[in-house]
């Protein structure tokens, strides 16, 4: 079963606008890694962290993902502009069972 890997950040109250506008402008190359299956990036109704959802293969996709130019590209926006005004939390699990709907 497939692996997933969510990163939480709690962003400050005043920097979500500059949060999603980075995420407005991503690189979109997360989808040409090896063994990628899906990312969503969820905004919390209230208070709460977004989290940002990727969803591989393996485990070992994953990794290589994370040493590969595409997560260099994903978070190019760091370099030029500085980091996100946050902190970020890295949670893993193993995917026991999954159901997916059509629509
Ligand atoms: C220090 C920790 C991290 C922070 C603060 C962070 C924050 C961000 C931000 C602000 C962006 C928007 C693009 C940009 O700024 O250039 C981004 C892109 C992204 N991040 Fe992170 N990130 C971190 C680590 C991770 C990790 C561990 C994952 C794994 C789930 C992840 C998954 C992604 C994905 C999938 C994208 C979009 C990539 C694409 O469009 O190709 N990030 N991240």
């Amino acid at each position: 079963m497939s692996f997933v890997v969510i990163n939480a950040v709690t962003v400050q109250g005043d920097a979500s606008a500059d949060f999603e506008e980075r995420f407005a402008k991503r690189a979109g190359k997360v989808s040409q890694s090896p063994g990628f299956e899906a990312f969503e990036l969820l905004k919390p109704i209230g208070d709460g962290r977004y989290l940002v959802y990727t969803r591989w293969a393996t485990e070992d996709d994953f990794k290589a993902w994370m040493q590969s130019q595409q997560f260099s590209a994903a978070h190019s926006q760091h370099a030029e502009r500085g980091p996100v005004n946050g902190e970020s939390e890295v949670w893993r699990f193993d995917v026991l069972q999954a159901e997916y709907g059509s629509a």
